[in-house]
């Protein structure tokens, strides 16, 4: 019989880091892993740590597992495997981007970056200024800590030849509308870039359904190893320049984009991602015969679900709290937002709320989180940055109860 709700101690069961008393709300800063990746890493590098390209036995295991790996990933975004990127991270990915599509653009081009965005997807973009590129802004709006497609339409023009911008920020974790802002883009002929990183983790990504460009995630931050991968439209790909060898295949693009190589062992391991997503499926689905994405969508959607329940306890603890100031919506509704909850306390320092925290066994974070200018435009103070609590699937009510009971004293 199928389950209607996510059984979250099976999915626990399966994160080896979770036994411990530390409860854990920094996963916006990178996700525990479950068993199938970890066994897979360990695999590779017992039985397969050799070059894999050769025909003598582990070489060619080490190539299969790789191809897996890479083939998982494609999968996960809906991507042919020729159209990924697996690289060390997506601020390396995004560099090497960067310098790969310099010669498309010429002085006076415009390129639209924001000020939500984590600085992998906005310091690369905005060195474009180098060769005459014209940087644009497009600005959050403080009241509501999200950015406003009036705002983008405002600098869209026949000049805009990319728009760089999040799916989700990794602070305020409000999920943008990626179609159709790459259909407003689209419309006046330029391109976009999107940071899927602080989404993936929460929700599904179809890069065929939004129609985008080029869209970035972290493995990592997923579930998997860690490592970033770049999707890229087969025919944008074929136009970039090589930042590798220069005997390369033309179309060998993973290998063409990615100039230090992978990791071997972790790109095996990132197949164990799809493995964990398959046994949460049939736990909660048996007998069913659904096609990848259908597994994937079915068991996304008791994620945010799950999600949202825990998001919504938060909510509701904090807006109860008059010294908290809550960037980002008040409202836990899954369509609307991931878990991930950013506040300050007035009158007391981030930092020292954290370490607070910490003592009593809370795993989280306070920083600008790499997304310091969405920090500035929301007027915290830079360098006591906010509070940030994210959670993912495995996080269950329990945790909350004992975070709201720490945290409370100190609010
Ligand atoms: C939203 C967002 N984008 C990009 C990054 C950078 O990812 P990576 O560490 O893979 O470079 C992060 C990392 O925290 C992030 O949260």
């Amino acid at each position: 019989m199928s389950l209607t709700t996510l059984d979250v101690e099976f999915c626990r069961r399966h994160f080896l880091a979770l036994g411990g008393s530390q409860i854990f709300f920094e996963n916006a800063g990178g996700t525990l892993v479950p068993e199938q990746v970890i066994d897979r890493v360990r695999d590779y590098m017992t039985e397969s740590q050799v070059q894999p390209a050769f025909s003598f036995k582990s070489s060619i295991l080490a190539a299969e597992r790789i191809r897996q790996g890479t083939e998982a990933m494609a999968a996960f975004l809906n991507a042919d495997p020729a159209e990924i990127v697996i690289g060390s991270s997506t601020t390396s990915n995004v560099y090497v981007l960067s310098h790969a599509i310099r010669h498309w653009f010429k002085p006076g081009d415009e390129v639209v970056v924001t000020n939500q965005d984590h600085e992998a997807n906005n310091g690369a973009w905005r060195r474009l200024t180098e060769i005459g590129v014209v940087i644009k802004e497009w600005q959050l709006n403080p009241d509501t800590a999200e950015l406003e497609l009036a705002d983008l339409e405002a600098l869209l023009n026949d000049r805009t030849r990319l728009v760089c911008f999040t799916y989700c920020s990794n602070i305020v974790g409000s999920i943008y509308d990626v179609k159709e802002i790459t259909a407003k883009v689209h419309a006046v002929g330029g391109l976009v870039v999107v940071d899927a990183v602080a989404y993936a983790g929460h929700r599904s990504i179809d890069v065929k359904t939004l129609d985008v460009d080029f869209l970035l995630c972290s493995l990592y931050k997923f579930f998997g190893p860690h490592l970033g991968l770049l999707y890229g439209k087969r025919k944008l790909l074929a136009k970039t320049q090589n930042q590798c060898h220069d005997f390369i295949a033309h179309d060998n693009h993973a290998v063409r984009l990615n100039p230090g190589g992978i990791c071997h062992e972790l790109g095996a391991g990132a197949a164990g991602i799809t493995a964990y997503f398959d046994a949460v499926h049939r736990h909660h689905y048996p007998g069913t015969n659904l096609g990848f994405r259908e597994r994937l969508d079915g068991v996304y959607k008791l994620f945010a679900t799950h999600e949202e329940s825990l998001t919504r306890r938060i909510l509701q603890f904090l807006a109860a709290k008059p010294s908290v100031t809550l960037y980002g919506r008040s409202n836990a509704n899954k369509d609307g937002r991931v878990a991930v909850i950013s506040f300050t306390v007035a009158g007391k320092s981030s930092r020292k709320i954290a370490e607070q925290l910490w003592a009593q066994g809370v795993a989280m974070g306070a920083d600008d989180f790499y997304a310091a200018r969405c920090i500035a435009a929301l007027g915290v103070d830079a360098k006591d940055g906010v509070l940030r609590l994210s959670m993912v699937h495995y996080n269950s009510h329990d945790d909350v109860d004992k975070l709201l009971a720490c945290l409370d004293p100190l609010i």
